[in-house]
């Protein structure tokens, strides 16, 4: 346990380096690397009206790390997506009414969500439980509780009571890239964010932040015993500037570059393998894992994929953001000039070796599907009659209890008439056949 005093005069000192360093961007908080230590630590025990929490919390502003995260993180009064905020008051999404932000991540919202619903006059009721619907973060202060079914990450060890943003973001930012590539603790200090397109490139003077300040190799937060350090290093991609937004009209690429699989396998080690119920390949090249690449005939396919029984599109304008893939590179030139230049372009060979990956099939944090799904893998169909939803119906086999607008949220406002009016599940857009 750190001792306050020392904590104190540490936070003092590193914010007169930090002011002295003038590096930062005026906007922005954390810049890539540990933002103003005032944003998440209390000086005195009472600042600002928060609970500074024991000493042992190291003097956090919020009664946990999550909490803290959420005071900027989750704000009241949206109007709808908005930057950086990724969770949704509960008062501000009564039944019926979805959660409001649609970064890539997705909204923590869903996890308060619980659906119910009769599929037909047979079968019992059903349901989707909120805490299935993502990682559920403990954050006491907005009421975020540890999941109640799985004890720890499946296909791993990691205990579900102690996840948290910091589980996953390292909250001082300590993971940077350099210029070469590599990825170190300490070395040359952080300039900026380093998931932008607009993000600086690493010189010989200064590197920027891991992508989305995710811990790496070693990461392990405090508190936590060191059995459950990272073994993988963050992985490579490149976000747009406008993350967060509705995709009614255009769709939103993060340029996932390599190595997700291998990060989400820091926790989840023996997942959709071996003894595993569903089995799916995730390429993994530090793992070893080297299954989950796509041939030319599956990128053919992706490319042609529309919807069900459209085979028409080309590999210009394939890509699809509820069925993203791994470019298959480090190379940040490639990745910067993929999210300004060609945002909906399919898997491309010249690029690097695109593959599936966890993120093809799940959120960072939480989707309105279970399991954090992109789409409803629960149902034969998305779509019934050209809607997501049978709101008004008795039985609702497909949209299992979600309002209309709650599928079109969780789906990121992709217009249902994109699809067909019974669409198939989203497994179809690289598999022409789903192989039992
Ligand atoms: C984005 C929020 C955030 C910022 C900014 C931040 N901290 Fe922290 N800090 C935390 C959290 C959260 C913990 C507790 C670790 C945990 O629970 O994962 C922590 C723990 C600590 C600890 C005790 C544990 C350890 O890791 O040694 C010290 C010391 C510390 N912070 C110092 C600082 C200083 C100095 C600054 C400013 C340069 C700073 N922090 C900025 C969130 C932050
Ligand atoms: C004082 C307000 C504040 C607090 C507290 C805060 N954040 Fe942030 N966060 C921001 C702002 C503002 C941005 C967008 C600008 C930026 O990235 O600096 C941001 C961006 C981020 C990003 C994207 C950064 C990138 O470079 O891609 C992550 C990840 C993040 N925050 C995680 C956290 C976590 C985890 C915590 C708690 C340990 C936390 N934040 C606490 C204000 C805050
Ligand atoms: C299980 C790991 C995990 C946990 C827990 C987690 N994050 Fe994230 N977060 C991610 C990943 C992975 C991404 C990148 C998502 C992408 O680009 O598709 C991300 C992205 C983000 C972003 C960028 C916007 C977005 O959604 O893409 C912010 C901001 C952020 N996280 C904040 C938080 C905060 C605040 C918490 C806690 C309330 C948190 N995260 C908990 C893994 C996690
Ligand atoms: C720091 C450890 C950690 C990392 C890293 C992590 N997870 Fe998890 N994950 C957990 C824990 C613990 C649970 C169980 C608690 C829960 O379901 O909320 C879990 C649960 C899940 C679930 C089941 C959710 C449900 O509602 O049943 C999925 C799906 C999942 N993780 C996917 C991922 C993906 C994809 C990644 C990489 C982007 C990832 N995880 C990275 C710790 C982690
Ligand atoms: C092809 C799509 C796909 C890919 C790729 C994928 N998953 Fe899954 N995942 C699913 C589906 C579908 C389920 C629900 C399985 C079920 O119903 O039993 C699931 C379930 C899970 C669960 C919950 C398991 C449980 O027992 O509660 C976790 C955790 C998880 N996935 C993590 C991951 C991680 C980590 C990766 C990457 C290494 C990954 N998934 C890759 C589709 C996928
Ligand atoms: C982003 C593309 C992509 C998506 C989406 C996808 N798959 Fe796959 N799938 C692959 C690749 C690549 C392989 C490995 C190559 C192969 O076997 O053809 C694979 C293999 C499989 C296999 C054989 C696994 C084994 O180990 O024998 C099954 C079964 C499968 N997929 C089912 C599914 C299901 C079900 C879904 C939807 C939940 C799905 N896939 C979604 C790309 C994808």
């Amino acid at each position: 346990m750190t001792n306050p005093r020392i904590l104190i005069f540490l936070m003092v000192s590193a914010l007169l380096s930090f002011l002295a360093s003038g590096a930062k961007n005026a906007r922005a908080f954390h810049s890539g690397g540990v933002g103003e230590c005032e944003g998440c630590h209390s000086m005195h025990n009472s600042q600002s009206g928060f609970s500074a929490g024991s000493a042992g919390a190291s003097l956090l502003k919020g009664g946990d790390a999550s909490s803290t995260c959420l005071t900027c993180h989750q704000v009241s009064g949206d109007t709808g997506p908005s930057s950086y905020h990724v969770s949704t008051p509960s008062g501000e999404m009564p039944f019926g009414t979805p959660p409001k932000q649609l970064s890539p991540g997705g909204d923590f919202g869903w996890l308060k969500k619980t659906y119910t619903w009769y599929a037909d006059v047979v079968s019992p009721m059903a349901s989707s439980a909120g805490d299935r619907h993502g990682h559920n973060i403990s954050a006491q202060d907005f009421g975020f509780q540890a999941d109640s079914k799985n004890a720890s990450a499946p296909g791993g060890s990691y205990p579900s009571s102690a996840l948290s943003c910091t589980s996953c973001h390292d909250p001082h930012g300590t993971y940077r890239r350099n210029q070469d590539g590599t990825i170190s603790t300490s070395g040359k200090p952080i300039r900026d964010s380093g998931s932008y397109d607009t993000s600086p490139t690493p010189d010989a003077q200064t590197s920027v932040g891991s992508y989305r300040m995710l811990g790496g190799t070693g990461y392990v937060p405090q508190g936590m015993t060191g059995g459950l350090a990272f073994s993988f290093a963050p992985p490579s991609a490149v976000a747009p500037s406008d993350y967060n937004r509705s995709e009614a009209t255009t769709l939103t690429r993060v340029a996932y570059g390599s190595g997700f699989s291998d990060w989400c396998r820091n926790c989840h080690t023996n997942i959709h393998n071996g003894t595993y119920s569903f089995k799916h390949p995730a390429a993994g090249f530090a793992s070893g894992a080297s299954a989950g690449t796509l041939d030319v005939t599956m990128i053919n396919y992706y490319d042609q994929y529309i919807k069900t029984g459209d085979l028409t599109g080309s590999a210009a304008t394939a890509y699809f953001s509820l069925v993203p893939f791994e470019i298959g590179t480090q190379n940040y030139s490639i990745l910067k000039s993929i999210v300004t230049t060609s945002p909906t372009k399919g898997p491309d060979l010249a690029d690097g070796s695109p593959a599936v990956m966890c993120l093809s099939c799940h959120r960072g944090h939480a989707s309105g599907w279970d399991y954090g799904m992109r789409w409803n893998s629960k149902t034969s169909q998305i779509t019934y009659n050209g809607k997501y939803s049978q709101e008004s119906l008795l039985y609702q086999p497909y949209g299992q209890g979600r309002t209309e607008a709650e599928a079109l949220q969780a789906y990121y406002q992709t217009p249902s008439l994109k699809f067909d009016p019974s669409q198939q599940g989203l497994c179809y857009k690289c598999h022409a056949t789903v192989p039992q």
